[in-house]
Order: C-alpha cells, then sequence, then structure tokens
C-alpha cells in the first residue's frame, strides 16, 4: 500500500491535490517522486516551501526531500521556482527609487578564512554603493559571514526590513542573517543542509544564495564561487556548472549576476576563527593585512563597481576599492555598521582607531596558544585548508548540530606563507584553542597539512581565476 493512503491528514499533509487521483498529495509522496528521479511541479515546490515556513512539514520529512534533491538534482526550471518559493517565505526589501542603480552584493559559496564579506561591504559602500547583505552562517567545515560578526561584543546580525533601511542610511551596507521575517525558509533548510551532508548540492546552493539576494532588489551581484580541496566543489569544472546555473537562474530573476570562479586549496588571509579574522579584517580596512586578501578583494570589488557601471574597466574598479581600505574610508563605513548594529560606540571607535595591539582584549581571546614547528628545510609549497578547517571544528569553531554555539577565540594563523623558503624547526603556525594541550591527532593532521620541496621561492598565483559574465555582457 501506497504511503499515501496510509497517512492521516494533518501533520506532513499538503494542501496539493494529484490531478489523476484527485487527493491531496503527502509529503512521503512528493519525496518519493524526487527520491525517483521525477521532476516536482512548482504548486509541489511551493508547498513543501510553504510547509517548511509554517513548521508543518517534520525535520525528518525536510532532511529526506533535501537528500532527495541532493542525490537527484533539480533543471534550472525547478531551481528557479524554488529559488522564488524561498525568496518569498518572507518579506520583500523596499529602498527609495534613487538607490535601485547604486544596490550591488557579493556571496561566497563558502571558504576557509574567507572574511571578505566583512571588508567588500564597507569597501563598496565607500565607493557610493549601497550594500544590504544577507549573509550566512557556518556550513559544513566552512566559517560563516554571520558567525565572524558575532565574534565582535554586540553586533546583532537580525535586523527588520525597516532597519536595514535605516543602516544603508547610515552606513551605506549592513550584514544581516535570514530571520523570521527575512528569507525564513532559507534559514530553515540551511541549518538542515549543515547537519545532513546536503551542502554539496547545486540546486540547492543555487536557491540559498539566490533567494537571499532576490529579496534585496539587487541592480548586481557576484558570486564567489571556490573550488578546490577545501571548496563545496572540489574540481573546477563542477564549479563551473554551479557559478553558470547562479548567472542563469539569476538572469531569470531579472538580476545581473557574475561568478568568479576562485580558488579555495589553502586558507585565504592569515587568520582562521571568528574572532582572528574579524582582526585581520580590520588591518585590511586600514590598507594593511596580507597581500592575497587585499588582491582578491580590490579585483572582486572592481569587477562588481564595472558590471554595474560605475567604473569604467575592471582595473579602474579595482583601484577605487584599493584607495578605499588606503584612505580610511571603508573603515569609516565598517565603523558605522558596527555602531548601527548594536556595538557600543566606545568599542566600535577603539576597534577602528586602534592598531592591534591596541586592540588586545577587545576581541575574543583564547587562553591557551599553541606553535608548530616545520620538521625539515623546504619551500613551502601547500598548506591544505581542509584539515585544519576540520582541527578547527572539532577544537570548537564550528557546529555540530543546527543552532549549536561556537567559540569565537578559537583559530589559528599562520606564520608562514606559500612559496616562502623555511628552514627547519621554524614555528608555522599558532593555534588559538581553550586548552589543554593539542591531542596527538590534532598535531598530526595539523603538520600533515604543510608540504614542503625542494623547489625555488615562488609568488603564489592569485586565487580569482575566471570570470563568468551575466549573458548580456557576454560577447
Ligand atoms: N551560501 C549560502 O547562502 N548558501 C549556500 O548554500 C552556500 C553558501
Amino acid at each position: 500500500m501506497a504511503a499515501t493512503d496510509q497517512t492521516e491528514p494533518g501533520e506532513g499533509v499538503l494542501e496539493i491535490m494529484d490531478s489523476s487521483l484527485q487527493k491531496p498529495r503527502s509529503m512521503p509522496e512528493l519525496i518519493r517522486k524526487k527520491r525517483d528521479g521525477d521532476r516536482l511541479e512548482e504548486a509541489e515546490i511551493r508547498s513543501f516551501v510553504q510547509g517548511v515556513t509554517e513548521g508543518t512539514v517534520q525535520e525528518a520529512q525536510i532532511g529526506a526531500m533535501l537528500m532527495a534533491i541532493r542525490l537527484q538534482g533539480m533543471d534550472l526550471a525547478e531551481t528557479e521556482i524554488l529559488t522564488r518559493a524561498l525568496a518569498e517565505s518572507g518579506r520583500q526589501l523596499q529602498w527609495p527609487e534613487a538607490w535601485g542603480p547604486l544596490l550591488v552584493d557579493k556571496h561566497s559559496t563558502g571558504g576557509v578564512g574567507d572574511k571578505v564579506s566583512l571588508i567588500l561591504a564597507p569597501a563598496l559602500a565607500a565607493c557610493g554603493c549601497k550594500v544590504p547583505m544577507i549573509s550566512g552562517r557556518g556550513l559544513g567545515h566552512t566559517g560563516g559571514t554571520l558567525d565572524k560578526l558575532e565574534a565582535i561584543p554586540g553586533f546583532s546580525v537580525v535586523q527588520s526590513p525597516e532597519q536595514m533601511r535605516e543602516l544603508l542610511e547610515q552606513a551605506g551596507c549592513c550584514i544581516v542573517g535570514q530571520s523570521q521575517e527575512l528569507v525564513p525558509a532559507d534559514g530553515v533548510l540551511y541549518a538542515i543542509r549543515d547537519v545532513t551532508a546536503t551542502v554539496d548540492s547545486l540546486p540547492l546552493i543555487t536557491a540559498s544564495i539566490l533567494s537571499k539576494k532576490a529579496v534585496e532588489q539587487l541592480s548586481t551581484l557576484v558570486i564567489d564561487v571556490k573550488f578546490g580541496e577545501a571548496a563545496i566543489f572540489p574540481s573546477q569544472e563542477r564549479a563551473r556548472e554551479l557559478a553558470q546555473a547562479l548567472v542563469g537562474v539569476g538572469a531569470r530573476l531579472g538580476i545581473r549576476v557574475a561568478a568568479a570562479l576562485t580558488t579555495m586549496d589553502s586558507p585565504l588571509g592569515r587568520c582562521v576563527g571568528h574572532g582572528l579574522e574579524v582582526e585581520e579584517a580590520l588591518q585590511c580596512l586600514e590598507g594593511d593585512g596580507p597581500l592575497d586578501l587585499r588582491d582578491f578583494i580590490t579585483q572582486l570589488g572592481g569587477s562588481l563597481l564595472w558590471l554595474n557601471g560605475q567604473a569604467p574597466t575592471l582595473a579602474q574598479g579595482a583601484a577605487q576599492v584599493g584607495a578605499t581600505l588606503d584612505n580610511g574610508s571603508a573603515l569609516g563605513r565598517f565603523q558605522a555598521m558596527l555602531e548601527a548594529q548594536g556595538v557600543a560606540p566606545n568599542l566600535a571607535q577603539a576597534l577602528c582607531s586602534g592598531s592591534p595591539a591596541q586592540r588586545q582584549g577587545l576581541l575574543p581571546t583564547a587562553p591557551t596558544k599553541e606553535e608548530l614547528k616545520t620538521t625539515s628545510e623546504g619551500t613551502v609549497e601547500k598548506i591544505q585548508a581542509l584539515p585544519l578547517a576540520q582541527v578547527l571544528h572539532e577544537l570548537g569553531a564550528g557546529r555540530n548540530k543546527a543552532g549549536e554555539p561556537l567559540h569565537h577565540d578559537v583559530g589559528l594563523e599562520l606564520l608562514v606563507s606559500i612559496g616562502q623558503r623555511v628552514i627547519a624547526g621554524t614555528p608555522w603556525i599558532r593555534i588559538h584553542h581553550r586548552g589543554p594541550g593539542l591531542g596527538p591527532s590534532h598535531q598530526r593532521r595539523l603538520q600533515g597539512a604543510l608540504t614542503l620541496s625542494n623547489a625555488e621561492p615562488f609568488l603564489p598565483e592569485p586565487c580569482l581565476r575566471e570570470l563568468i559574465l551575466p549573458p548580456s555582457m557576454q560577447g
């Protein structure tokens, strides 16, 4: 007997009529339909999302549907419907008409040490853009922008649409999370994907990212699609497929979306972990910080300004973004955003006007710091981000269950760079943790992340490898 025949009306039963049988389709039937590789109709996708939003679909059923989508995929039309349904699960943002052409945003598929949003949102605001960024929490082994910002005492990621408008008036940018009001269905799916091994799904990533961006009423969006050992999709080909889906569904939604394919084998910058990444972001906003990070931010921001018609070329856009980092205007926007999002003005000022030494103790600081040393001489060939992120996760920087608290003080600093020559016994990594000491398994996996070779010292390749333009700009 089919599961539908056994299901009582009520929880888990959706009011979708099966036209052939003239009876409501149950959630198990919808799951089975996708599980067996069939397309879901618009009403079926919308009903699933409505059930997720209203809490009438059980968590187990959501997990099963996500796994069915993960295994069977969705075509572009299904993905577009899922995106629209997620976007419409909450309120739509509305802005003054004059802001229309200035509304831009960036998003990332997730990486290790990726603090780009913290720097680029205020830098773009300093270039005259309005950046209403709806961002995410950590997913899988990757860190989330919202978790990083919450390392700053007082910072609130929950803001109503009305508050977001005030934030954009005051600071030109804001970084907020999904809430009961904003894309609530994505909030539910995102948290469940994180704990059901359904993160690496092309339609789920596409719908998750673009639903948040669709409610922002953007003019232009650049998405950083990462590939490599520590990315959601290791291969460049698969990442390109995701990029094409994002650009294609974006165009169907009327957003000018470009996708940057970027490498994610080694951490971006020198720091990984929430509090440490905020500190590194502040250094970059002061015109300092690691060159790979600054270079990437100016390239990504430059492409956004160029695509949005605010710079004649990508290079000139990059120079504009670089100037905001050097002249303090991006830092000023960051400080304004912190204050507007709940950080005490004296703390925001102390964070944004002191040197790294003066900031000591203002951000969460772990009680124990432990350095590991190189065991031989050589050139740093590789620092694998994935094992580093996995160890930090186990030390408390990530979640194993949806909604679990995490430790903002846990993290690591890389003390050497790719391409650098080192002698045996050089400290190469400093782990910030809660003690007492790193166990043998952690030490072994961390040491295994470093590869030394006999090559001559070299300069690492920039991480941006390919820019996929929106259809309207493709030659
Ligand atoms: N960022 C999102 O918002 N969603 C994803 O699925 C991946 C990255």
